[in-house]
């Protein structure tokens, strides 16, 4: 089993489709939650679900060392961003380079970067007229939204769409392929295992 650590904080709907998934018989566990905001709704769900949940401070987050040792005393193979807006300590995105997923809701590299998130996103794209939105799943490097592309998803953006109905479509968009890049991302972690 691969042991993957999920940092959120905000709601957590990719978080437990990526935990149904693991449920359904993916490669893997959620074997830590991790937040920086102490009223993510994420945080009282891990809790309620059992998985062992944890609020650091941003002060915390971004201290390297502390953080490695905290993801490597748990055993962490893969650590999954789910809605988490601050970049990783250096020493964490070196430790884990290749083991680090993130989602944007956007096709990269439009509307990406810092405070690029949520609605703001839809709105972007919305004002720029794009015809497809879509999703983005990468692996994380120093630099926001900047890391190696794994996979995107477009769908069309109608004359009907505004930021709130882009969002649903991109959640749920989101709901079905990240727990997908979860279990693809695990199951090459595993064979590494056992070849290494
Ligand atoms: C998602 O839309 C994801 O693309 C972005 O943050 C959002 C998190 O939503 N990185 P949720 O907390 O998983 O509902």
């Amino acid at each position: 089993m691969i042991r993957v650590a999920i940092l959120a904080s905000g709601t957590g709907s990719n978080a437990r489709a990526i935990y149904a998934d693991a449920l359904q018989g993916g490669p893997y566990k959620l074997a830590l939650l991790m937040s920086n905001r102490s009223v993510a709704p994420v945080l009282n769900w891990a809790e309620s679900v059992g998985i062992p949940a944890f609020c650091w401070t941003n002060l915390e987050m971004a201290n390297g060392s502390l953080l490695l040792r905290f993801l490597k005393d748990n055993q962490i193979d893969l650590v999954v961003l789910a809605g988490y807006l601050r970049l990783l300590p250096k020493e964490v995105v070196e430790a884990y380079s290749g083991r680090i997923l993130n989602i944007h809701p956007s096709l990269l590299p439009l509307h990406g970067g810092k405070g690029m998130y949520g609605k703001h996103v839809h709105e972007a794209v919305i004002a720029s007229g794009d015809a497809q939105t879509g999703i983005t799943i990468h692996l994380v490097n120093e630099e926001f939204d900047r890391g190696p592309i794994l996979e995107q998803v477009s769908i069309p953006v109608e004359a009907s769409d505004d930021a709130v109905s882009l969002a649903e479509k991109i959640h749920a968009l989101e709901h079905k392929s990240y727990p997908l890049a979860v279990r693809r991302l695990a199951e090459t972690l595993l064979q590494q295992k056992h070849h290494g």
